[in-house]
Order: C-alpha cells, then structure tokens, then sequence
C-alpha cells in the first residue's frame, strides 16, 4: 500500500502522472516546453489547485534556464511573459499564479542571470516540498476534527495527486489509514470528468482505504441512507469572507450538509487563499468544453450540436463551511476576522 504521487522533478527533468489516463494506465510523461506544460495543465493531465501551481513552478524555472537573452532585465522580461501565458492556463485555482509570482518575485533583486535561474530552481523545489508538508500538517488537523467520525463523504480529488503528497481534503484518510484509523469514504463520480470515479477511488485504494463510489445524484439519498457523518472537500480559491471555489457540485454536498446538520469541512493550503477577494460573486469560474458533457469516454451520449453549459467550479458561501482547515490551523467563522488571524500564525501557535 502506498499514497500516491504525480510530479517528479530528478535532475532538471520534470514528469508528471498523466490522471487523464487513470485508473487504466498508469504514465508519467515529461513536460519539456512551456507549450507541454500549458496543455497539461488545460487539458487535465495534471489538475488540482496545488499541483497546477507545482508544476507551472518547475516548468517556468525549467525553460528559464534556456533563455537566450543578453541582460538580466531582457530575462525578468521574457520570464513576465511566460509566466502570464502559463497563468492563463487555468483561470480558477490562485496556487497557480501563486506559484508563479513567488518565482517572479524571487528573481526581482538578482543581479546576474546565472543567479535569476539557480534561484528559480531553488524556488520552485521550495514550493514543492512546502506543499508536502502544508499537506501534512491540514491532514493531522482534519485528523483531529474527523477522527471522532467513520462514513465521510466527498466530491472530486482533493488527494496526492492534486498536490505535492497527502493531499489536502484526502490527507486524514491516508493519515488515518497510516495510524489504523479506518474511514469509510463515499466518493461522488464528480461528473462530467470524472475526478472522483477515475481519481480518488484509485488513489484511496492504493493507500488501503475503505472507499465506496456513489453518482453525484445519489449524495441526498446517501447521507441518510449510509449515516453520513461528515463532508470533506478541497478548495481552489477562498476568499476574504470564506466563500469557497471548488469542483462543480460542492456547493450541492454544503447544502445538504447544512439541511443533514452534518458538519461540512473544507481542506486548503495558504496558497489557495486569495484575500484581494472580499467575496465569491467576484471569483472567475472557468467554463470548460461541451464535450466534456456531450461525451463521455468518446461516446456522444446527447444529440448533436446540444446548448451546453459547463462550469468546473461552484461557489459555496462561507455561511456553509463549518470549518475551513487549513496547515497552520482551523479556521472558524467569522471568517472576515478569523482567516488573517490564523494565516499569520505559525503552525498550531
Ligand atoms: O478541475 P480540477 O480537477 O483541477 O478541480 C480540482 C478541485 O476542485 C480540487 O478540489 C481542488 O483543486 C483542490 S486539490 C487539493
């Protein structure tokens, strides 16, 4: 049994787990160009808010060491481009221009442009790491919310592979599984790609969690049906007042959560926070390719030239999260006035 991972950065070369061929084939391919990693990033090869920003980080700081530029603000330059193009990839999770400005801003001083690009290696193996152990640390938290609960529920893959390891809203499962806590966890498909069915079941089984797959329409039915205890979901942008961007159909499980009053948990890392937002009606929702829905695994299942409408992401208001965890601690409401407090602590101050 092991948790999964999906970048892998040996010696200047970068790999990614590509989850667009999961759960049937397991490939890691190289991303070389910037163009190689803006299309794994748009076309869901690697996906999941933290891991977005990982792998943008390593894939700017990689071509970077290519420049052909003569002075080092010829170079700050054409790193300003590529960051805006690969930050365009994606518009919803704020790791990934996260990611990319704490490169941009690490090189800002420099002075040569041997210094410019060993400090953007240094940076981006920096966010890596932090990532992993930022998801250590939100795992043990959940760890000690749920740890009093069995049957928990969730949407999309919030996992290992959505991050550096552990993930952020699967971290207590792989922890719990690693302490002989066993959860039973009720993964929703997470239509129209599938994040949860091809994803998190995978990934649950290979760190031996107990996991059971359920459609999306089957939540309300299942929370009753099956004592649903809790619900636990990732985030990719978390606003001033704790609205949540997350995979479409969080907002559906809040709801429920609320009329179950059954505590709903979201799981982030700092770098998922966006406070220049005061508020989710003010988050860009990233509307994705009819055939997402029109298809599924190359089949047409709706007729020809149907209207679609596919945004990948919902808003939940924070008035829903009972609870937002985060690395360096839980974050309750009033989020307005309890989110910077927490953030500007060190972890468990
Ligand atoms: O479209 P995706 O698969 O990138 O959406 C991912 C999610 O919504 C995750 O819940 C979120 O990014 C958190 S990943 C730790």
């Amino acid at each position: 049994m092991s948790i999964p991972l999906s970048i892998e950065w040996s010696n200047g070369q970068l790999r990614i787990l590509d989850q667009q061929k999961l759960p049937l084939e397991i490939e890691y391919v190289a991303l070389e160009t910037l163009e190689d990693v803006y299309d794994a990033i748009i076309t869901l090869k690697v996906r999941g808010a933290p891991a977005i920003g990982i792998t943008a980080a390593y894939g700017l700081a990689k071509v970077a060491q290519h420049y052909k530029t003569n002075t080092i603000e010829e170079f700050l330059e054409q790193l300003k481009k590529d960051a805006i193009y690969l930050g365009d990839s994606r518009p919803t999770a704020v790791n990934l221009v996260w990611a990319l400005d704490r490169l941009s801003n690490t090189v800002q001083q420099t002075v040569t442009i041997q210094e410019a690009k060993n400090r953007l290696l240094e940076e981006a193996v920096n966010i890596h790491k932090e990532d992993e152990s930022s998801c250590q640390n939100i795992g043990e938290f959940a760890l000690s919310l749920l740890g009093k609960h069995t049957r928990v529920m969730t949407i999309c893959n919030a996992g290992s592979i959505a991050t550096a390891k552990y993930g952020t809203a699967l971290a207590p499962f792989h922890l719990g599984s690693e302490q002989g806590k066993q959860f039973q966890v009720y993964a929703c498909e997470t239509r129209p790609v599938f994040q949860g069915s091809r994803l998190t079941v995978w990934e649950l089984q290979q760190s031996g969690v107990d996991v059971t797959l359920i459609t999306d329409s089957m939540a309300a039915h299942t929370i009753g049906a099956k004592g649903i205890e809790a619900i636990i979901v990732g985030a990719d942008r978390i606003v001033a007042n704790g609205d949540t961007a997350n995979k479409i159909g969080t907002l559906n499980l809040a709801l429920l959560a609320h009329a179950f009053n059954i505590p709903f948990y979201v799981a982030a890392p700092s770098s998922t926070f966006d406070l220049t937002i005061q508020n989710g009606k003010k988050i860009r929702i990233e509307e994705r390719p009819a055939e997402e829905i029109t298809h599924v695994a190359g089949k047409q299942v709706a007729p020809p030239n149907t209207k679609v409408f596919n945004p990948a992401f919902d808003v939940t208001p924070g008035k829903y999260i009972t609870a937002i965890i985060t690395e360096k601690g839980i974050i309750y409401p009033e989020y307005n006035k309890n989110i910077p407090i927490i953030l500007d602590t060190e972890k468990g101050a």
